[in-house]
């Protein structure tokens, strides 16, 4: 089984990338990644919903930004190819829109060339989120986003993974300061207002030799916003309630938007917001 996979990727110590494979249902995760998410499904069972909240809020939030007429999206840290990627979903809304996929992690890097890159909507840059101006002239980022023109720039449960000497959102920050007016930010980040619960679940992972950064406040997490003007939570543009949400909660058909998950005993969950450059 090993001879299938490039050295490069270590199928003894947990990834990220894998472990939201699995929770999301994929097939491209090792054993290693499963006892991981089970040991810590066991102590707080909501990261299950948690995942795939996050991954329908993307897809809603890709929608949304697709549909203000944005073409061009930078996807960071993008994770394993899944059933419906963010060039599926803007495409959808805007046939011409164009995703450049960027990620750490060398097996997502090497699912991510052979199933989604095609060089000319699609490509996929094997780089970390800290490489800064190295994302944005890459040739790969050069040849389908001009960055004089709006661009979405996501950081959907990415920032958390960074610990905070990598000073994440100092580097999401930089690379929105190079953005063209009108570009937006989908952001997500795990937060909690338990605190011990966030250092049991950062401790756990670090324990297991998984690259990680820690579970923040909400308050720590809209330093993602700085600048920015955040868009109504609401599918109707309401101008009320709260615009970093619950990412199960945002721009849902069917639910209002809320802060935090009505269950009090639920402590751990996405934040959520949509933000414009003016
Ligand atoms: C929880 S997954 C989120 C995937 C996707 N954004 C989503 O929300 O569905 C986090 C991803 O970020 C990647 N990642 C972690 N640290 C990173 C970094 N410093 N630079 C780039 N990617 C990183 C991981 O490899 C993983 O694929």
């Amino acid at each position: 089984m090993a001879d299938r996979f490039p050295p490069d990727i270590d199928m003894d110590t947990p990834s990220i990338a894998r472990m939201y494979d699995y929770l999301l249902g994929g097939k491209d995760n090792f054993e290693v990644d499963r006892v991981a998410c089970n040991v810590l499904l066991d102590r707080v069972p909501e990261v299950f919903a948690l995942a795939n909240d996050n991954r329908a809020y993307l897809t809603r939030a890709v929608e949304f930004v697709a549909s203000r007429g944005v073409e061009q999206f930078l996807d960071l840290g993008a994770g394993l190819p899944t059933a419906d990627n963010t060039h599926h979903v803007a495409q959808r809304a805007n046939p011409g829109a164009r995703v450049v996929y960027v990620d750490n992690d060398p097996i997502v890097a090497a699912h991510g060339r052979a199933l989604i890159d095609d060089g000319r909507r699609t490509a996929f840059l094997h780089e970390d989120l800290r490489a800064g101006d190295g994302i944005l002239d890459a040739p790969e980022t050069r040849r389908l986003i001009d960055t004089d023109l709006p661009v979405c720039l996501m950081a959907v449960s990415l920032l958390h993974c960074v610990p905070d000497d990598g000073d994440p959102f100092g580097a999401l920050g930089s690379l929105v300061d190079r953005l063209a007016p009108g570009s937006h930010v989908i952001f997500s980040h795990c937060v909690t207002d338990d605190p011990a619960a966030g250092e049991w679940i950062t401790e756990k992972i670090l324990s297991f030799g998984t690259p990680w950064g820690r579970v923040r406040s909400e308050r720590e997490a809209e330093a993602a916003f700085a600048g920015l003007e955040l868009a109504s939570a609401w599918t109707d543009e309401r101008d009320s309630g709260p615009r970093t949400v619950d990412c199960a909660t945002w721009r849902h058909p069917e639910r209002a938007p809320l802060r935090r998950p009505a269950d009090p005993d639920v402590t751990l969950w996405e934040m959520a917001g949509v933000a414009v450059k003016r």
